[in-house]
């Protein structure tokens, strides 16, 4: 179970899995076997897609796979260098266009972000830790990754196991206590309008 525990203040029940689900900042530095990730990108691999194209592509590196972890823990900005010591880091990819036909496929980003939660949630399941990044160096990791002309790097992610109460002792108060503060969304009448838009 991640550590520490931060349920969503859910206001209607919700599968348990997505309510334990946060994005901690702090693993344990144990490592991930990379036949365990398999379950994770199996996961993704069964996500939904607009004409089941599956545009979903994953560059991934386990920590202890130094030169693969390195490429791919050199393209963190320095507000991620915390993702370092997660036990693996995933790059996720979007192929832009329809394989069928070559025309754009509108939904890319959007079918590969599925699939991306489908990995986290699974993760979770497993009594795993991620946390999804934007904060890395895109345009590089093009080139660094070998990433084709057709595919868009869309995300990172970094899995591990969760931290334990010793890993959170070691850290400075103002690290400790991001990781212990709440979980905050906008409300549910915020965000769902029956029928149609409102005027706002
Ligand atoms: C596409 C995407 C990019 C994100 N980029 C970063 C990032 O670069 N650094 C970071 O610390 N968190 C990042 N996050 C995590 C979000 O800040 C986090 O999901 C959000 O605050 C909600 O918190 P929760 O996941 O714990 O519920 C990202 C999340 C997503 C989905």
């Amino acid at each position: 179970m991640l550590y520490p525990k931060k349920p969503a203040p859910a206001d209607y029940p919700i599968n348990e899995v997505i309510r334990q689900r946060w994005s901690p900042r702090v693993f344990s530095d144990k490592l991930l076997a990379a036949e365990k990730l398999k379950s994770l990108f199996e996961a993704a691999r069964w996500a939904p897609s607009s004409r089941n194209e599956q545009p979903w592509r994953f560059v991934y590196a386990t920590r202890d796979d130094r030169e693969n972890f390195s490429r791919l823990a050199g393209l963190l900005t320095e507000g991620n260098a915390w993702a370092e010591k997660s036990a693996a880091l995933i790059v996720i990819l979007a192929k832009i266009k329809f394989t069928h036909n070559g025309k754009k496929n509108y939904n890319y980003m959007y079918d590969s972000g599925a699939a991306a939660e489908n990995l986290f949630l699974e993760a979770v399941s497993q009594e795993l830790a991620a946390h999804e990044m934007i904060g890395f160096d895109r345009q590089r990791a093009k080139t660094d990754l070998a990433v084709p002309d057709d595919f868009q790097v869309a995300a990172m992610m970094a899995v591990g196991y969760p931290a334990t109460p010793k890993d959170l002792d070691k850290l400075e108060p103002d690290l400790k206590a991001r990781e212990l503060a709440g979980r905050q969304r906008l409300p549910l009448d915020k965000l769902i309008y029956k029928g149609k838009f409102p005027n706002l």
